[in-house]
């Protein structure tokens, strides 16, 4: 019997991955979901698929308190994988009351039942959007002790439950938090059979790439050309998503072999990429040329983020394997090109 996990978020586009990591590696998974039914089941229904294993199913949602209980009554949960959020920026400056809920209302009821259920072992899924606008990360990359000043709700509902783990923590030393800033996910496991499968019209510069790619948009366009950055335009450190989830894996390892920590990791590539060159990759790789228009900045976005991640791959041994040209074989099947 393997160690039992519970993951929120389960049928996301990240979730999804992580899934796929912990059943190979053993873990028993528990998910909570409150997508409708049938979505819930394609994605759990091919991650069953790919792993061989079962997912044991819960309907409901983290402000639903009692669709929550109920999961940690009816199983022992050793580590709790907390991924389940809104997390479109711009989305998040048009219904700022709906993250503050989703995302922080929801951390707090499950944080109160794994206190009532003695559940310590938690990996939470923060973002690079805490740090907000961060001066000259070009060169440095940005390090995990750099101020957080988030610049729209969704980046300001991550702050904020960090901060309600940190004072947890120090209330309940013996709670184990690892805490990952993700920067920004691409590409999808190699099988095909999942990846970033958006609702309605992408919110991610690649996923919508690839759909002008198969057709499905007219053309792109480039929220601003005039950043300081090689081409002007926005500046991203990818990260394959594979890379992510193992990332999850390794933090509860190292949860493990500790008691009473609370430790945050940035998980990015530590190299920048301009939308262009985004753009320009995907062209290579799809044969395909992409019409684009430039247009006016973003609300919420910054210039650019890039991570330095050496503190993930000192403590957590983790390293990114994946890279860019690794998403056009690795996107979802169904808007592959
Ligand atoms: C990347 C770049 C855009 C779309 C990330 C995560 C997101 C969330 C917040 C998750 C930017 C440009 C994009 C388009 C464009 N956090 N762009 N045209 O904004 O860094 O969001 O942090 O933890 O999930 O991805 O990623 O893909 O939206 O944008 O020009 O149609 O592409 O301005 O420079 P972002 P993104």
């Amino acid at each position: 019997m393997g160690h039992i996990a519970f993951v929120t978020g389960g049928t996301g586009y990240i979730g999804s991955h992580v899934l796929i990591i912990l059943l190979e590696a053993g873990y028993d998974v528990i998910c909570l979901h409150y997508s409708d039914i049938h979505v819930a089941s394609q994605c759990f229904n091919r991650v069953e698929e790919i792993t061989g294993k079962k997912i044991k199913r819960y309907k409901g949602n983290l402000v639903n308190e009692a669709s929550v209980r109920m999961v940690f009554e009816e199983n022992k949960i050793h580590t709790v994988f907390h991924l389940a959020a809104l997390k479109a920026v711009s989305e998040s400056v048009q219904k700022p009351l709906e993250y503050y809920n989703n995302n922080v209302t929801g951390t707090l009821n499950l944080l109160k039942i794994m206190n009532e259920y003695k559940v310590n072992h938690l990996v939470f899924s923060s973002s690079a959007t805490v740090y907000g606008s961060v001066e000259n990360c070009a060169q440095t990359g940005i390090i995990e002790e750099q101020p957080t000043n988030p610049i729209n709700p969704y980046g300001q509902t991550k702050a904020m439950v960090e901060q309600i783990l940190r004072d947890l923590h120090i209330s309940k030393p013996d709670m184990n938090i690892a805490v990952l800033r993700y920067f920004n996910p691409v590409g999808a496991h190699p099988s095909g059979k999942i990846g970033e499968d958006p609702k309605g019209i992408p919110n991610n510069l690649v996923p919508f790439i690839l759909q002008v790619a198969t057709g499905l948009r007219q053309r792109l366009y480039i929220y601003g050309d005039d950043y300081e950055t090689r081409d002007g335009t926005g500046m991203r450190d990818y990260v394959h998503v594979m890379d992510l989830a193992r990332g999850h894996l390794l933090a509860d390892r190292f949860l493990e072999e500790r008691k009473g920590v609370y430790e945050i990791f940035n998980l990015g590539s530590g190299k920048g990429t301009t939308v262009f060159e985004i753009m320009r990759a995907i062209e290579d790789a799809s044969g395909k040329k992409i019409p684009y228009e430039v247009a006016p900045r973003r609300s919420g976005d910054v210039g650019l983020y890039i991570a330095d991640s050496s503190k993930a791959h000192r403590l957590l041994s983790w390293t990114p394997q994946l890279s860019l040209t690794d998403i056009d074989t690795l996107e979802d099947r169904d808007t592959v090109l």
